[in-house]
């Protein structure tokens, strides 16, 4: 089966300085799944609470008696934990270091104190424009501190933020506003990525020119490239303007545990994103604890996670849980590879940044620059390196820590899902030996199983589907506006249980190796795209009549999009239609979803009920331009018509 895997066992100097020992991992997983409630009662005790919760786990996956609620006689306020509380210890330290696109333009530090100023004086604004607690705010914004400003300021007054990445299109953010509701949208007049612009307030103007956005009243602009935007008054505002005289305290909202913190949309296998909901208690105290633990914080640690604030990541490992930890956290807003393919490193040095969190997608494309752009730098003051996204092969594994570490920074593989809030399975520096590519063992709390796909357990080593057992506090809880979708996505497949959509194997030792989706959903670069939004961003296009789309094996990216498009009778392929299609596509969702390869399908396998067999259009696209005999595309006897097939294989395009 599988080659034993070179193990990297633990470092003795984090063995020695650890805050978990390897002997303490175990201890404490025991106990947090034989008493969770003592276990989580006293981790929560590292929030400053209003009221201190005496209930601690109240939770069932059983769909007759379904609940999932922590702390929940608890209140707190997630901003006050993330700045007030650090402010008589902390006021002078550095909370956020932005680091700009450019180099040549001046990074910032933003004390705890100046960062609880700039959240208050937000907040105040935020509720002379009318928004109060349970409001939803849409966040657009570039890699800026007012993203985790805007973020902690709605947190402070209890008002919901919805953060749409700003790749995000016209399309998308309207989609994302009108099912939130929306009140108000905070974004930028542009953003800059690798020297070039991007239009984020045209996007928002775009946006709410369509149907569905009738629900927000203001537009807050943040100057960021001082570029001339169009303000259409008294919609439109100016950040500075309305922030301003605004006083520096602001009287922070109590919130239940159970209150809502934010929603963030992400794709599933079918149907338009869903809005995953995460509440106040539990979450943070989730992601405080995981932050500490797995990146074994010091109090002089400067951390980086590399992720934007439009996904998950950077909500958990670069606002919530860095800041309730009272790290100092740096915010780039550039990319890995402008100027050149040693910006990462470079910021490392000039920052001397010691943990480094970043996706497998990015230390494959540095990779492919030779080790010339790493040697260039020091990367002294490194000390810890995490991974997130997607399955890491282990060739980069060993580059990133070989070449990048040189060979003295563990590697945590951190394996998590927007719906988890945090972090699930991944080592702990101190506590656990590596394995290149396998995201190692659970954290405390979660109880990992694999089960076939009629969803009998399979004990000891074996290969199957991931579920998770019981409930964590970072765990979602429920699909904005859609509690019976969120029951039947992730409750259902395997009942009593929740199904994370992965494939993964467990190893002699217990190790997890997650194997990638089982689903119908394509991770391009540590980003879920489903197959359904692709689709059907194609079909709206006036000259396709039918679309289906799949992933494949994409070196840099994981996973690239491969569509297969049938026109309409009459219409002509050709390359500009081609092109026209990927730009329609880039249009409607965003440059994330842009196919990466294109084939004309005269027609498409199709059951003799209609269903397209995806499995076969997944086994042309992964073969690309390697022979394809046809026994290697499985049973296609239940095709209505096998010969469709033949020509698919014939005219497939070599990706
Ligand atoms: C999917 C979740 C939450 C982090 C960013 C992605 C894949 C994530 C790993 C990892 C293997 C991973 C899974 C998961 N994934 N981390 N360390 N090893 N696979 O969040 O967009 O919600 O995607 O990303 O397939 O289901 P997301």
């Amino acid at each position: 089966m599988n080659p034993p895997a070179t193990v990297y066992p633990v470092k003795s100097a984090f063995a020695a300085e650890t805050r978990i020992t390897r002997d303490e991992y175990q201890r404490l997983y025991a106990q947090s799944l034989q008493q969770p409630d003592a276990f989580w009662g006293k981790v929560a005790e590292r929030l400053d609470w209003m009221k201190a919760p005496t209930r601690i786990k109240d939770t069932s996956f059983e769909l007759k008696d379904f609940r999932i609620r922590w702390f929940d006689d608890g209140e707190l306020n997630a901003s006050v934990n993330c700045l007030d509380r650090h402010l008589e210890t902390r006021g002078d330290k550095t909370a956020l270091i932005f680091e700009p696109d450019s180099p040549d333009a001046p990074a910032q530090r933003i004390s705890y104190r100046e960062l609880h100023e700039r959240v208050c004086k937000l907040a105040n604004a935020l509720r002379a424009l009318g928004v109060g607690k349970g409001d939803r705010v849409t966040i657009y914004l570039p890699m800026i501190p007012e993203a985790a400003i805007a973020m902690l300021a709605c947190a402070r007054i209890g008002a919901v933020h919805m953060v749409v990445f700003g790749g995000f299109a016209a399309n998308s953010i309207a989609d994302r506003v009108s099912d939130s509701g929306s009140k108000l949208i905070i974004t930028a007049d542009e953003g800059l990525r690798a020297g070039r612009k991007v239009a984020l307030k045209a996007n928002v103007d775009a946006a709410l020119k369509l149907p569905g956005t009738n629900s927000v009243e203001t537009v807050l602009v943040v100057r960021h490239t001082r570029a001339a935007v169009d303000m259409q008054m008294p919609r439109d505002r100016w950040y500075d303007a309305v922030v301003d005289d605004q006083p520096v305290q602001c009287e922070p909202e109590r919130m239940n545990a159970e209150d809502p913190l934010f929603i963030l949309y992400t794709s599933g296998s079918t149907g338009k994103p869903k809005g995953v909901l995460h509440t106040t208690g539990g979450y943070l105290v989730y992601v405080s604890y995981t932050h500490e633990a797995v990146f074994d914080l010091r109090e002089d640690d400067v951390y980086w996670c590399t992720a934007d604030v439009g996904w998950v990541t950077g909500h958990s490992y670069i606002v919530y849980g860095p800041l309730a930890n009272g790290a100092t956290a740096l915010v780039f807003e550039g990319v890995p590879t402008w100027p050149d393919a040693s910006r990462f490193w470079q910021v490392i040095d000039k920052h001397r940044v010691t943990i480094f969190y970043t996706a497998p997608t990015a230390i494959r494309a540095l990779m492919r620059e030779g080790e010339g752009p790493v040697q260039a730098t020091s990367r002294k003051s490194l000390r810890l390196l995490g991974t997130v996204g997607e399955p890491i092969n282990p060739e980069a594994w060993r580059w990133y820590y070989e070449v990048v570490g040189d060979s003295r920074c563990p590697i945590v593989d951190t394996w998590w899902q927007t719906e988890n809030g945090g972090i699930l399975i991944s080592a702990l520096p101190g506590a656990t030996d590596l394995k290149p590519g396998s995201a190692t063992l659970p954290f405390f709390g979660v109880q990992p199983a694999i089960v076939d796909t009629h969803g009998k357990r399979i004990e000891g080593e074996g290969e199957g589907n991931l579920v998770i057992l019981d409930s964590w506090p970072g765990q979602m809880r429920t699909v904005y506006g859609d509690h019976q979708r969120f029951i039947d996505t992730y409750f259902r497949t395997y009942p009593g249980t929740y199904f994370t959509g992965d494939g993964c194997r467990r190893d002699a030792d217990g190790y997890y190796w997650i194997t990638g989706r089982v689903d119908d959903v394509i991770n391009v670069s540590g980003h879920r795209i489903g197959t359904a939004e692709v689709e059907s961003a194609l079909v709206s296009h006036d000259k396709v009549a039918e679309a289906a789309v799949v992933g494949f094996p994409h070196d840099i990216k994981g996973q690239g999009i491969y569509a297969y498009v049938t026109l309409i009778a009459g219409e002509q392929p050709s390359e500009a239609l081609r092109a026209e299609l990927v730009k329609h596509v880039r249009a409607e969702i965003g440059p994330i979803a842009a196919p990466d390869h294109l084939q004309w399908a005269p027609g498409l396998p199709k059951t003799r009920s209609g269903k397209i067999m995806r499995r076969i259009l997944r086994k042309i696209a992964e073969a690309g331009s390697s022979e394809l005999a046809p026994d290697q595309l499985g049973d296609t006897s239940t095709l209505a018509d096998p010969s469709v097939v033949d020509s698919l294989v014939q005219e497939r395009r070599v990706p």
